[in-house]
Formats: C-alpha cells, structure tokens, sequence
C-alpha cells in the first residue's frame, strides 16, 4: 500500500545513472506478474547509454511524421503537443523499457471475436507487469513514467527496435527530480457498485 499511494508519474529526471541490479529487479518484478493461460505474452527491450539517441531520433520523426506529413493518428492530433513533451521527458530519463507483445496481433489487422479477447487478455497481463515494475522502481527509491505517446512513432520505434509482434508501451526509469502532489482520483461512489 506505501509503494501503491507514493507512486507518481515523474516527469522530471535527475542525471544520476541507475545500477543494473535496479533495472534487474524491476524486469523481475514485471515478470512475476500474472497473465491470462500465464501466456507471460512480454518482452522487455531496455535502452540506455549509447542507444538512447536512437530511440530519441525514431520518436522524433515518429512524432514529426504526425505533424508535418502522413498521419496515422489525425484524430489524436490534439495530444501531439504533450507527446513532444514525452519526447522531453524521454530525454531526461537514464533508462526507458519497451514493452512488447510477442504474440500481438499487427495494429492494422481486422480482429475475429476471439482474437480481439486474446489480445485484451495480452494487454491486462502487460498491464499487471507493467504496474509491478513501477510500483519496484517506487519501493526502491526510483521515479517512473508509463508511456504509451509511443503510439505517435509506432511504426519508426517498431522498426528500429525490430520488434516482433506488437509494442505496447514504454516506461521510462531514474532518479526523480520532484515531488509532485497526489493527483486527484474519481470518487469511490461515482466508480464502485455494491451489489451485496
Ligand atoms: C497506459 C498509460 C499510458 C500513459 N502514457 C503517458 C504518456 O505517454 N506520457 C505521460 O506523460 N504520461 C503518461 N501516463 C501517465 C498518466 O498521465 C498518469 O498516470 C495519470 O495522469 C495519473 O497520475 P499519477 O500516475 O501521478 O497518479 C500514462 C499512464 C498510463 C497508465
């Protein structure tokens, strides 16, 4: 429960690198999560050091593509500006992980019933994963941002990383450097129904 109401989203990042052992025991915690048949349906791609500007240059043009030429996201194009500002963040951050589904189902494919339950099954279990290793990287002193701006450069972030399957989501780790207030959550009445 501490690490669950200390975590925030940390949008700013010290330089401070982090020990591998760290980065160890978050994946480990990613991996001990539950997942639908225990299908484990992840894959952990950790970018840091020399290759972190690789990974900034394929979001960049993802994120350029968007805004100056093809765009596969029109309808999103109003969070463009906070995903510039992931970009940012990504920058500052020491390590990011992306999180794929090597069993996914290409994005532009048209789903059966069964395969779009298949993959809402994948995604709870890349969730539950996901969840463990931000709330490691809070217990051992870390800040974390869940990223899914990603989307904004799938296909160039996919490309560069060779990713088999599909992307899922990216988290990015370090030293945080703030301290930002709880932010608001929906009240329990207006969410929880009590039949009982
Ligand atoms: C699936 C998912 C995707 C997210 N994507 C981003 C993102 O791309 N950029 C970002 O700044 N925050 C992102 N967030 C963080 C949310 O904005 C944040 O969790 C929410 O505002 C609540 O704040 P808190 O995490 O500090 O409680 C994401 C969170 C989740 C769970």
């Amino acid at each position: 429960m501490k690490a669950i109401s200390n975590r925030r989203s940390i949008r700013k990042f010290k330089e401070a690198e982090i020990a591998k052992e760290m980065i160890n025991e978050i994946l480990n915690a990613g991996m001990l999560a539950p997942s639908s048949k225990n299908r484990q349906p992840w894959n952990f791609i950790v970018i840091g050091g020399e290759s972190k500007n690789k990974m900034l240059a394929a979001m960049n043009k993802g994120l350029l593509r968007e805004r100056e030429g093809e765009s596969l996201l029109p309808d999103s194009n109003r969070h463009l500006k906070a995903a510039e500002y992931t970009l940012e963040i990504m920058k500052q951050a020491p390590i990011t992980v992306f999180v794929t589904n090597p069993f996914g189902i290409n994005l532009s494919n048209n789903l059966s019933q069964e395969e779009r339950i298949y993959e809402l099954c994948n995604a709870q279990s890349i969730g539950a994963a996901m969840e463990n290793m931000t709330l490691t990287a809070t217990e051992l002193g870390l800040g974390s941002l869940w990223i899914c701006d990603i989307y904004f450069a799938y296909e160039e972030l996919s490309t560069w990383l060779s990713v088999e399957g599909t992307l899922i989501a990216a988290m990015t780790f370090g030293y945080a450097d703030e301290c930002p207030k709880h932010r608001p959550r929906k009240n329990a009445i207006d969410v929880i129904e009590w039949r009982m």
